[in-house]
């Protein structure tokens, strides 16, 4: 397996303690521990919205860490793509305005702009929300927004797919279609790190990795998804993650 993400030593402010893990190309993986144990913050200082103290965090052959403001907003544009439980969404646009934002800022050309609308509709169509193009965001559900939020990361096609508790304000109907939309990009070949709450969640994820008090306290390895193995996969995280405290 080739590493995608390699993150060595990474230190924050007494809230990350010499965090260290690799992410293979390909791979989805959930993050998981108690609240306030700095999953949110490992997520932040990795994709350079924040900035780390010490430490480094690689990208294939970029270096994140010590890279210019600029140029870690550009990577996060382009190489870098984000789903939060808070869906920042424009209320002023429609779904599919919204969804192209981040195309419109990497590059304003009319010729791009028709390629990213195909695409999006495309993305839309995949995840059952194409429908919704032209609603507001306050006119269409939690479940199907996330999913609109989800085509919005994948505009650019990033390297990595970031995602913070992505189902936690979710039903389970709505969290299942979600979740079914990760897997679905993930069997496409996009790397997925995910932090969620919900043991079924990463019970589908290839590796799990459980943080307390900003320290990688374990993980476990439960290798390629499916369907087939579903209820062992859930019993043995279940009794992983017993065992972890959680
Ligand atoms: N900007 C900040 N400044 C100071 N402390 C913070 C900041 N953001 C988060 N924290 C603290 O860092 C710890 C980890 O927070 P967070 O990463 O949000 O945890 P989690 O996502 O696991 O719930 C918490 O104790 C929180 O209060
Ligand atoms: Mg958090």
């Amino acid at each position: 397996m080739k590493v995608l993400m390699k993150v060595n030593n990474l230190c924050k402010n007494n809230i990350l303690k010499d965090v260290s893990f690799s992410v293979d190309e390909g791979e989805m993986i959930a993050i998981m521990g108690p609240s306030g144990s700095g999953k949110s913050t490992l997520l932040y200082n990795v994709s350079g919205m924040d900035q780390a103290d010490s430490g480094e965090v690689w990208l294939g052959d970029t270096e994140i860490v010590q890279l210019s403001e600029d140029d870690k907003a550009r990577l996060r544009l382009t190489g870098m793509g984000f789903v939060f439980q808070q869906m920042n969404m424009l209320s002023n646009l429609n779904i599919l305005d919204n969804i192209l934002l981040p195309s419109v800022h990497a590059d304003k050309s009319r010729a791009f702009h028709a390629k990213q609308k195909e695409k999006a509709l495309q993305l839309m169509e995949q995840f059952g929300i194409r429908y919704l193009a032209d609603r507001r965001i306050t006119e269409v559900s939690g479940g199907q927004l996330q999913r609109a939020c989800i085509c919005r990361s994948m505009m650019l096609s990033p390297r990595i797919l970031f995602a913070d508790e992505p189902t936690g304000a979710l039903n389970q109907t709505a969290s299942e279609e979600v979740l079914r939309a990760f897997l679905r990009i993930n069997a496409a070949g996009t790397t997925i790190l995910m932090v969620t709450h919900d043991s079924r969640v990463a019970a589908k994820c290839q590796r799990i990795l459980y943080i307390l008090d900003g320290e990688i306290r374990g993980e476990l390895t439960l290798g390629a998804y499916s369907e087939a193995e579903i209820t062992n996969r859930q019993q043995k995280t279940a009794d992983w993650l017993k065992m972890m405290g959680w």
